[in-house]
Order: structure tokens, then sequence, then C-alpha cells
């Protein structure tokens, strides 16, 4: 439709969201769908949170409050960063935002001009690329491979920096593989970007708390402080502390980035809710016992599922160091039919033909920018996750 922007025909509605509304549209038609598409724990929020945002209320915490976070947050995610990354902040570089998504939005428009390009590993997380040309950037995507445990290598992104390269988005543990950076792994590429002194570092951390069998969790600008006056450190409460409908976000960084991004909050969505921001205090502040609980649960389940996944024909299921997703190849299916003809073409038609077939929803590669593989996440019941496999692996043996 002519009415309707040059830019927005540059991106793409998020694919992880249309797999979840399709596996909804499924089952409110009836169908027996398992949904293994969306990117939340499956746990509540915990009562301490909730109770402080309640108190919050009482208290009246009803009103605006400044563009980029409450001063008693903004010391909040100052101590979090000393505590648990070894990383120094003020809070004049702290910035909270409605969610980890606005946070890479401000950042973005905060900084691209036409032609700036953004180095982004794949498989990666869907709204990167398209915030990046949202923001008028021009998305770079790194392919890596599932023999390098889908991690981005120094020669690779060495061969990716030309002078246009303003950023480096970074994440790990990594939406959809789960992969995550050891201290070397991550050295090497610190190593590469120490060299480039104009590319700059955005690290989504989102995952950080859940990391298993002992991974010791990383950030770039803590393995290369050369890195810090660069580095933009993300992080959130949706995930960690099962936030994800509060909306809350945050960063720090160098001041004048976090004036800018400011700037952009300001004439955009302006702060984040005030309810949120002082539930998100008591989230860091406040009792970090249920973490390592929750991550012994999704270790189990990672276990079970890739388990299950490596004994269906065709399916190659890499062991994830982190998040709560697997991102399986199913290469080894690509040409074969199922029992009604179809040919699997693509990691696309083989999620097609799954859901249509067995009610188990993922979503393939391609919207990861790596295919043919497809992303399971395993925020979800032991029972769900057993059955679905069983249903995955009934699928795979059908195919001939
Ligand atoms: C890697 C990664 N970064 C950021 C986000 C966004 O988090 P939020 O819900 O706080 O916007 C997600 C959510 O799925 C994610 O997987």
């Amino acid at each position: 439709m002519a009415f309707i922007s040059d830019t927005l025909s540059r991106i793409q509605p998020s694919a992880t969201i249309a797999a979840t509304q399709k596996a909804r549209d499924l089952k409110a038609q009836g169908r027996d769908v398992i949904g293994l598409g969306a990117g939340e724990p499956d746990f509540d929020t915990p009562d301490n949170i909730k109770d402080a945002a309640i108190e919050a209320i009482r208290r009246g915490e009803t009103k605006y409050t400044a563009v980029d976070g409450i001063p008693e947050l903004k010391q909040a995610i100052c101590d979090k960063f000393k505590r648990e990354n070894g990383l120094t902040y003020e809070p004049a570089q702290a910035f909270v935002a409605p969610g980890g998504k606005p946070i890479l939005f401000n950042a973005m428009i905060a900084t691209l001009n036409p032609g700036d390009e953004v180095i982004i590993p794949a498989p990666y997380w869907v709204s990167y690329p398209d915030i990046v040309a949202l923001a008028g950037g021009t998305p770079v995507p790194v392919s890596a491979t599932i023999e390098n445990n889908f991690k981005l290598t120094a020669a690779d992104l060495e061969a990716a920096i030309t002078p246009k390269t303003k950023w480096l988005i970074f994440n790990s543990p990594s939406n959809p593989s789960g992969a995550a950076y050891s201290h070397d792994e991550l050295k090497a590429l610190t190593d590469v970007l120490v060299r480039h002194s104009h590319v700059w570092v955005l690290t989504d951390d989102m995952y950080e708390h859940l990391v298993y069998d002992d991974f010791e969790f990383v950030t770039p600008a803590q393995v290369e402080p050369k890195l810090y006056d660069r580095t933009l450190t993300m992080n959130g409460v949706s995930k960690a502390y099962a936030m994800t409908g509060w909306r809350i976000g945050y960063c720090a960084g160098p001041v004048e980035l976090i004036k800018a991004m400011t700037k952009v909050q300001s004439q955009s969505t302006s702060n984040p809710t005030s309810i949120s921001q002082w539930a998100a205090v008591e989230a860091l502040n406040g009792t970090q016992d249920f973490i390592p609980e929750r991550a012994a649960v999704f270790k189990e389940r990672r276990d079970l599922v890739v388990s299950m996944l490596n004994q269906a024909t065709g399916l190659k299921c890499p062991t994830p160091e982190g998040a709560f997703y697997v991102y399986p190849s199913c290469e080894g299916l690509i040409g074969k039919k199922t029992p009604d003809g179809k040919v699997i073409e693509s990691d696309e038609d083989f999620a097609i033909a799954l859901i249509e077939a067995e009610g188990v929803s993922v979503v393939h590669g391609a919207a990861f920018g790596l295919s043919p593989f497809f992303r399971i996440s395993y925020a979800t019941s032991t029972e769900a996750l057993t059955e679905a496999c069983e249903r995955i692996q009934r699928f795979c043996g059908s195919l001939s």
C-alpha cells in the first residue's frame, strides 16, 4: 500500500511472535498444539518482586519519572554490574527502558547514519537486523557454523569489519542457539575489536543467568577493559526474573551515548512504567536464590530435549551452554517427503509440515539468519517437552 513507508517495507514482522500466534490460533480452533515457539520463562515472577510493585502503587509511585529511570533503579543497576560483572559505572552511565528491545532501538536510532554497518553474528535474535534497518543502518549478518557451535570466529569478525562498521551486536548466551562464549572465546573477538577503534560493541546479556554445567558467564567490557569506553552493556529483568510482561530493560555505557539515548526515549515512550521500575529495584537488590534453582530446572529440560532430538531420524542437536533454546539442524531431512507427498525443501517447510502433522510449533532457522535449522524453546513443562519430542521423532520417522 502506497501509504505505508519505504522504511517499513525493509523489515519483517517478528517470526517468533508469528509462530506463537499461529500456535494460539490452531489451539483456538480446537487443535491439540504444543507451542515451543515462545521466548519466555514459564515460571511466575517471584512474590517479593510482585509485593514491591504493589507497595509502590500504594505509596503513590504512579507518576511520570525521569525519562532514563528512577535514581534508585539506576543505583541498583550500577551495584549489579559491580557485583556480578566487576564493571564500575556511575548512575549517569545507567539507563532504563521499557524492555530490552527498546534499549537496542534507542541505541541504534541515537547512533546510526544511512550507510552505517552493524555486524550481527548469525544465527541472531530476530529483531536485531530489523531494528538496525528501521534506524536507517545496514545490517551485516556474519554466519557461524554448527561445527563451531554457532559461535563467531575472530577471522570472520575481522573480515566483516569495514570503515563503515559502527557496531557489533554481541549476544551470549544466544537466542536462538543457546551458545555462550567462554572467556577465551570472547577474548579472541575482543582482541580483534581492540585493533579497530571505530567499532563499538552492544552486548546483549539478557540470558546471563541462564547458564549450565558451571559455565562462567563473561561480558566484553569485563574481558577487555580497553573496550569499556565503546561498549554498551545491556541486560534486563525479562528472562532472569521471569518479568517479560513488566517491560524493563537496562544498560550502562559512556555518558554521551546514554544522553543521546535519553533524548530518543524522551520523544518516544518517555519513562518506563514507574511501578515496573520499583519491581525491578527489588529484582536486582532482593534475593537471587531462585535463579540457580530455576536454572537447574532449565538444565534438566535442556538435557532431555537434546537427547530426544538426537534420537530423531535426520536431526542433529548440539548441547548449548545457556539460554532456554536449542537449535537443531534438519539438514538430514531436506529433500524428504511427508506421507501426503509434500517435499521438505527448507527449514520453513519442515516447521510448517511439523505443525500440520503433529501440532508442534517451532520457529524455522531462516528467521534467525541461518538455515537449515529450527529453534525450540524449552521454557515449558517437562511433560509437554517429552510429548513434543516424541511427536517430533514420529514426524521425522514418517518422512521418506
Ligand atoms: C536476545 C534477546 N535480547 C533482547 C530481548 C528482549 O527482551 P525484552 O522482552 O526485555 O524486550 C529478547 C527477548 O526475547 C532476547 O531474546
